[in-house]
Formats: C-alpha cells, structure tokens, sequence
C-alpha cells in the first residue's frame, strides 16, 4: 500500500472517530467542510490527482472517492442520530430555548362521560348511591321479571344484540335498558333502597338525530314505606332544577312501561319542542311482590334517564350522532 493509501485510511479514521465525538448539528456542518467540504483534504487529493505518479492515479482516485461516499453517509447517519437525541431530550445537546414552546395536548374527558358525572352527582345529592349491574343481561332479568313476557310489543324495539354462547332457556343480550337492575337490587338488599344505575344499553334502532343503538342510562330506584308519585315528581323537578338550570322547563305526560304503575315520561323544552329524557313510575305492585315484600306497605318509583339526551340539553347539541363519531372537531370543544 503505498503511503499515500495509508494516509487517506487514516485520515477517513480520524473523520470517523471525531464524527462520533460531535453532538450538536452545528459542530457536525464544521465537520464536514473539513473532512469533505470542498476545502477540505480530501477534496485537495482530488484536486491535485494530476499530480500522483500514473499507475497510482487510478487506484488513489477510486479510494478517496470510496471513502467520501463512506463519509457523506457516516455524516448522514449523524444527523439522524442528533435529531433522534433531541427528541429524547439527551442532556448533552444544545437546546435553544428561545424557541417558543410546544403546546401538549391534554386529554380530556369524553362529553358523556362528564354529563353521566354531572348526572350521578346531582342524583347523590338527592340521595341516591350509585351502582353498576351487567351490560350482558340474560333475557329474565332484562325482560321477564320486568313484566314484559315473550310476546310482548315492547321486544320487538327491544329485540336486540343476542349473544351466541349462552342459555337456551335464558339467553344472554346486551341489555336494553339499566331497569334489569332494579330486580337484581331489590332480591339482595332491603328497602329502604335509593340507587342510581348508570351503564350502557343497546337496542335495535334506525339512527337519528335523537336516537343511537347504543347509549348511556342511568336508572333510578327508591323503595320505602310511604312513597307516593309526589316524591318521584319532586324528585324530577328538583334532578331537572339542578340539572338544566330553574329556568328549565319541564313536562311530564302519561307513558306505559310494563314495570310501572302509574308510568311517565319526562321532556325538556329544547330548540322549539319537548326532547322526552327519561321514562318514570311507579314501581308495579307485583315486582314488590315478587321481591318478598308487601305492596300495600312498601312503595317506590323508578325512573331511567338518558345521558346522551342530558348531553344534548346542557351543550345545546342538536345531534345525538355526534358523540360517536370520534371527530375531534366536535370532541375538542368539551
Ligand atoms: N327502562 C325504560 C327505558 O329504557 C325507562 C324506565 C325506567 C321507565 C324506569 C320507567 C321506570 O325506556
């Protein structure tokens, strides 16, 4: 090898070894105009190729021509290095803080999810604790013990996400509604009772601008001697009152659910016409009864309130779709 080789090799070795010491961008652009630049050494080799003896020409030329590739993609692969270092904030490179900040983006809280909050905390304030019960309900709960048999009208809106691997006799679904859990409540624990039931429901819906096949309830119960429809009309003035505001008007009219006797519905007055928010009642005589206790001792109401409705109302929303389709255009406002 002549000595000329030697040199460059060991010229490309110390490029390479001062390469890797670098760790700002700037020292590593100092870099290369010495080490390729067109000033520098290698660049000199190049020029003054005239001037090494004919047989050597050739061989020197592809050299430093090799070793320039090798350094070009040496700086380049630096470069990258340096950017990813500044991105894990390695404390040896230079940060320029004058640069304006980076704005973190915060999550934050699904608009659902605060009004369900909002929801459970004015219905504790009323006394009413909350509890969760199955989103996969079998067929009793959801729908006999609530007194609506197989034949019943009120499946057919209810027919809905039946689960394959279940019980032929008592086939699973993903629950319609958060009532089942009134049944479940009451067969474990004694009245006095007052719960709040927040939770999922599906049901089989054509989609509009008030309705979705999967929404959020929240179910009320309260058992105990003496309850009469005035307490479950107070209570739904005051939930409304502290809910929407002492402005807000509200409606109750007469409604059927197989579960209540006497049954109701409760609307908001919103953008020009009443938006129905949940079904209400009496609890029925028989789920008493069926529950072990006397109906003409032990009285109660229920009520299912619908979250998305409730969301609608207190952000003026005028489209229960728009909660689902995860645009955060719509998501970054709450
Ligand atoms: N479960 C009923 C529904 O989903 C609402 C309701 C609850 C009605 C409790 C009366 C009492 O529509």
């Amino acid at each position: 090898m002549s000595s000329m080789q030697e040199q460059l090799k060991n010229l490309k070795d110390e490029a390479i070894i001062a390469l890797n010491e670098i760790n700002n961008k700037d020292s590593v652009m100092q870099w290369r105009s010495k080490y390729i630049g067109r000033t520098s050494k290698l660049a000199s080799v190049l020029k003054n190729l005239k001037d090494i003896p004919q047989e050597q020409r050739k061989d020197v030329g592809q050299l430093v021509n090799a070793i320039k590739k090798d350094l070009e993609s040496a700086y380049l692969q630096r470069i990258d290095d340096l950017n990813n270092l500044d991105i894990d904030t390695h404390p040896s490179v230079e940060i320029d803080i004058s640069l304006p900040g980076m704005p973190s983006r915060n999550g934050g809280l699904h608009p659902i999810t605060t009004a369900l909050n909002k929801t459970l905390d004015v219905l504790s304030k009323l006394g009413f604790s909350s509890i969760e019960g199955p989103e996969a309900e079998t067929s009793k709960y959801n729908f006999d013990s609530l007194r609506i048999p197989d034949d019943h009208p009120a499946r057919d809106m209810w027919d809905t996400f039946w689960l394959n691997a279940s019980d032929a006799d008592d086939p699973l679904l993903l629950r319609t509604h958060t009532s089942p859990m009134q049944i479940r409540f009451l067969e474990e624990n004694d009245p006095p009772i007052r719960i709040a039931v927040p939770g999922k429901c599906y049901r089989y819906e054509a989609t509009d601008a008030t309705h979705e096949w999967m929404m959020h309830q929240v179910e009320i119960l309260a058992i105990d001697k003496n309850i009469s429809i005035s307490n479950l009309k107070g209570t739904l003035q005051s939930f409304a009152y502290e809910m929407f505001g002492l402005d807000a008007k509200i409606m109750l009219r007469n409604s059927y659910f197989p579960f209540v006797e006497p049954g109701v519905e409760m609307a908001v007055f919103f953008r020009g016409q009443w938006l129905e928010v949940m079904g209400a009642g009496m609890v029925h005589p028989d789920i008493i009864k069926a529950a072990g206790y006397d109906p003409s001792v032990y009285t109660g109401f229920a009520a299912g309130m619908g979250i998305e409705r409730i969301a609608m109302l207190l952000w003026d929303i005028e489209d229960i779709r728009y909660f689902y389709q995860n645009d955060l255009r719509f998501l970054n406002k709450f």
